[in-house]
């Protein structure tokens, strides 16, 4: 059995050599036993065998990184775990890039830790000012890691803190840096550090960006452990500010406007919805009063109602999501890229007569830039535009209503089961109509290959079947039969 025994510091360059040594002599992990001696006694019992030559052992860039951080975790294990890994490294360089491999997620688990211990070192250190007889400023800070980070974590002080000397003392070693140059040496007694006035200053800023009412302790506590308060200026007054929240808070409320602002009536104004006595009768007068919609917040941003076009006594009417980009400009549905490859496909089918419209009036989109990004409907903007969409049904009555994607199925059957299960067949509206489901010209767009191609041909053969049920086109003889066909609802449309 050989044993390594590695030191507090430097104890990267201590298990490389050792572990180049163990591989050259193809040495198996089990027959090593390495601990974390400290610096006294480097090897005890049998060290590693000598080498003839330069070693041929090489490693990735990543595994690396791995080890330089695994090598931090104070586990007593990490360092056999390690070179167990660097052992298989040599015939299966992918073996522990696999999640699912158990010593990589080991492995995965000590360097996360050990990154989350560096970052709360680089959040948590407070120094203090100490006398200085030279020309640059002396500060001093005592850390409590949990792992053996100090040589990892403290260049990043170095290069943050360079016009300063400074000393970051831990219960494992101390981090010196004194003109420009970063030395580590043995722990040291905690010194003992004077009270800053930016104590004061840290104080006043922590207590300012309190807010008693987002108060939530767990958060507080998973991003501040309990274990760095102790040393940390502006936790002194946790306490007493925990104490004040709830106060805080009422005082908050108490103070809360009563009466509303002025614009609040402006906005009901706008906001109400248009009277159903004054039924609009006509095509020309629904879409009138489609154009002052103001049933959803949708209307706020979109520059207009986009209402329905085409044949308004087609038997078959087909329903899309929302404008899109284009079709909020032009004030017409269907004009954009995806309009124009449903045109292509209506012409295909071999469709005669019929209505275009959607089951939500207004584009929603988010802002990016000069770009306007799609966002699809949610539900209730879907039921408040459906008032629109049934007025437009009763005033087309079309035998069949094509219902196009996923949010144009949710307005006219209420259901948003998947689509990928229901479309080709004839579902029940709300009100008893018959509504065929298929695909949404924009979702071929986003495919490509065989399954844009498959997606294409299922909406042309849901469109011929739809227009030979309608009884405005060719039937197809390529489509298969409907599940839920009830050819009842076409005799007798609900209307
Ligand atoms: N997509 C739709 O659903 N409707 C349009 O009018 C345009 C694109």
């Amino acid at each position: 059995m050989y044993h390594v025994s590695l030191p507090q510091r430097g104890f990267f360059d201590v298990w490389r050599d050792n572990a180049r040594r163990f591989l050259v002599h193809h040495v198996p992990p089990d027959e090593i036993f390495w601990d974390r001696g400290g610096d006294e006694g480097l090897f005890t019992g049998t060290a590693a065998p000598e080498m003839d030559g330069p070693a041929d052992v090489t490693v990735t860039r990543s595994f690396l990184k791995t080890a330089a951080s695994v090598l931090c975790h104070t586990q007593a294990n990490a360092p056999a775990l390690l070179y167990e890994a660097l052992y298989r490294h040599q015939t299966d360089r992918r073996a522990l890039e696999n999640p699912a491999d158990p010593l990589s997620r080991k492995l995965a688990r000590l360097r996360k830790a050990v990154a989350r211990d560096v970052h709360k070192m680089h959040a948590f250190v407070r120094f203090r000012e100490l006398p200085s007889d030279g020309p640059r400023r002396r500060f001093g800070a005592w850390f409590e890691p949990d792992h053996l980070i100090l040589e990892t974590a403290t260049p990043f002080f170095a290069r943050r803190f360079a016009d300063m000397d400074w000393t970051i003392a831990t219960p494992t070693g101390v981090a010196c840096f004194e003109a420009g140059d970063l030395s580590f040496h043995p722990p040291a007694e905690r010194p003992k550090l004077p009270e800053d006035t930016s104590e004061a200053l840290w104080g006043t800023y922590f207590s300012n960006i309190f807010n008693p009412a987002r108060l939530h302790l767990q958060a507080m506590r998973s991003e501040m452990p309990l274990k760095y308060w102790k040393n940390l200026p502006e936790t002194r007054l946790i306490p007493d500010m925990l104490a004040d929240a709830e106060s805080r808070v009422a005082a908050m409320h108490a103070a809360m406007p009563t009466q509303a602002p002025a614009r609040a009536e402006r906005i009901l104004n706008r906001l109400s919805v248009p009277e159903i006595s004054a039924l609009p009768r006509t095509m020309g007068d629904a879409r009138d009063a489609a154009s002052r919609c103001r049933r959803c917040t949708l209307c706020e941003a979109a520059t207009q109602t986009v209402w329905g076009e085409g044949d308004a006594s087609a038997p078959l009417m087909i329903v899309g999501e929302q404008p899109g980009d284009n079709e909020d400009i032009a004030g017409r549905p269907f004009v954009g890229p995806a309009g124009q490859l449903l045109t292509r496909l209506i012409k295909d089918a071999g469709i005669g007569a019929v209505w275009k419209t959607n089951a939500v009036k207004h584009f929603k989109f988010r802002p990016r830039g000069k770009r306007r990004i799609h966002q699809s409907p949610d539900r209730n903007e879907i039921e408040q535009c459906r008032w629109w969409l049934d007025l437009e049904r009763r005033l087309v009555k079309p035998k069949l209503v094509l219902a196009l994607g996923a949010s144009a199925a949710y307005a006219l059957t209420g259901t948003d089961l998947p689509l990928r299960a229901r479309r080709g067949e004839i579902e029940t509206a709300l009100d008893g109509g018959a509504v065929m489901l298929s695909w949404h010209p924009s979702h071929i767009l986003r495919l490509s290959g065989n399954a844009a191609s498959r997606a294409r041909s299922e909406l042309l053969a849901d469109l011929r079947a739809a227009g030979a049920m309608a009884g405005n086109a060719e039937p197809s003889n390529t489509h298969t039969p409907h599940r839920n066909t009830r050819l009842g609802y076409l005799r007798n449309p609900p209307f």
